[in-house]
């Protein structure tokens, strides 16, 4: 196999996290302005351009690849690139390729995407209750996204169902949701909300529901058996010993897992941000616009990868966040 990126603390960069839209016909409160601009389409890299980029990463060792948005399935055309990216997949070159996605579309397109190779998606949802769900996310209808889910389980994709804890909003509903992942055959998986985008710092602080107690709900009903298992990012997993379903916990805040990150993102206009919590990113556009691709390319990446900072600063102290990072979470799809 290729050797791998490392980063200045020995980590290897094995996962790529490709943004193709900052758009998304969703607003959800946590991740977006209710009136959001997005980019003018000039600022966004061809299909074509992102094949380059993207092309680039998986010579220099990538071997798992996540398209990510905004909403990745509101992007025109979006399923020639996954077919694209099916071609690394036949090589061998990836392991994996893969989505996040609200699930809103993904009833029409989850045949298409299994036929690329996709075997198994990451949908959120963060809610089952339908007037929660239409508030949360500002327009969407709950629906969509359960025929998106049926859809994908039967065109034979895997489902991991990405649940944000949020205090006042799912609390309530944390057995109602295992039982949904149970039903369906989905796994689940709990994450801690991040300090991103410009939401007002008494909500976020209002609605942060640390993991540690969300866990501690789940064992008054079940026994918790710890994995080693790895999806390849950040989730640790248990196994539920009364159903066998296996549930999953991103927890940047409460347990820090940036010492083994393996992974970067590149957005629709060509930036990489070698670390989701920190501002700083690297402009590739103009090498991949400079026709000059090739080496000067491929310098470029391990010159940023080389300075990717040790983890983000995330917290929420008892009455203020800090570390908050002011860029939107649509921005490099999470
Ligand atoms: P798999 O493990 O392959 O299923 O996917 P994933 O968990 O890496 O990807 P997904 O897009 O489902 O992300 C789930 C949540 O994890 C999102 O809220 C991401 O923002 C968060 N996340 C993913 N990678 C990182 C990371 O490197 N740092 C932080 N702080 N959060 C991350
Ligand atoms: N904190 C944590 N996760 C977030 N996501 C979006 N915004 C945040 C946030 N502020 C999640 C989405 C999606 C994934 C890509 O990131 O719910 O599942
Ligand atoms: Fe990696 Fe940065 Fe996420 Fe930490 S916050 S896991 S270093 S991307």
């Amino acid at each position: 196999p290729r050797a791998p990126l490392c980063d200045g603390f020995d980590r290897a960069v094995r996962y790529l996290r490709v943004s193709v839209t900052d758009r998304c016909d969703l607003r959800c409160a946590y991740c977006m302005n209710e009136h959001m601009q997005f980019l003018p389409r000039r600022e966004v890299l061809s299909l074509e351009e992102l094949d380059r980029l993207v092309s680039a990463f998986v010579e220099m060792g990538v071997t798992k690849l996540r398209v990510t948005g905004g909403e990745p399935l509101v992007r025109r055309g979006i399923m020639t690139f996954f077919a694209a990216m099916g071609r690394h997949l036949e090589a061998g070159r990836l392991k994996e390729l893969t989505l996040t996605t609200n699930g809103t579309l993904l009833a029409r397109h989850a045949e298409e995407l299994a036929a690329c190779g996709v075997k198994r998606v990451n949908v959120s949802l963060d809610t089952l209750d339908a007037g929660k769900y239409a508030r949360l996310t500002r327009r969407g209808k709950i629906e969509n996204v359960l025929s998106g889910i049926a859809a994908a389980r039967a065109a034979g994709l895997r489902v991991k169902l990405n649940t944000i804890a949020l205090a006042g909003l799912n609390d309530d509903e944390l057995f109602d949701l295992t039982g949904f992942a149970a039903r369906n055959d989905c796994d689940l998986t709990f994450i801690e909300l991040m300090p991103m985008g410009d939401i007002a710092e008494a909500e976020r602080l209002g609605q942060f529901w640390p993991l540690d107690a969300l866990r501690e709900r789940l064992e008054t009903r079940y026994r918790l058996i710890d994995t080693a298992e790895s999806s390849g990012g950040p989730a640790r997993y248990v196994t539920l010993a009364e159903t066998g379903q296996k549930i999953g916990f991103i927890s940047p805040l409460s347990h820090n897992f940036c010492s083994n990150c393996n992974r970067v993102r590149i957005t629709c206009k060509g930036e990489l941000f070698t670390c989701l919590g920190r501002e700083g990113a690297t402009d590739l556009r103009p090498v991949l616009r400079a026709g000059v691709e090739g080496l000067a390319l491929h310098r470029a990446i391990r010159d940023a990868i080389a300075l990717k900072p040790a983890g983000h600063a995330f917290d929420y102290g008892a009455c203020a966040v800090s570390g908050a990072v002011a860029r939107g979470m649509n921005h490099t799809g999470g």
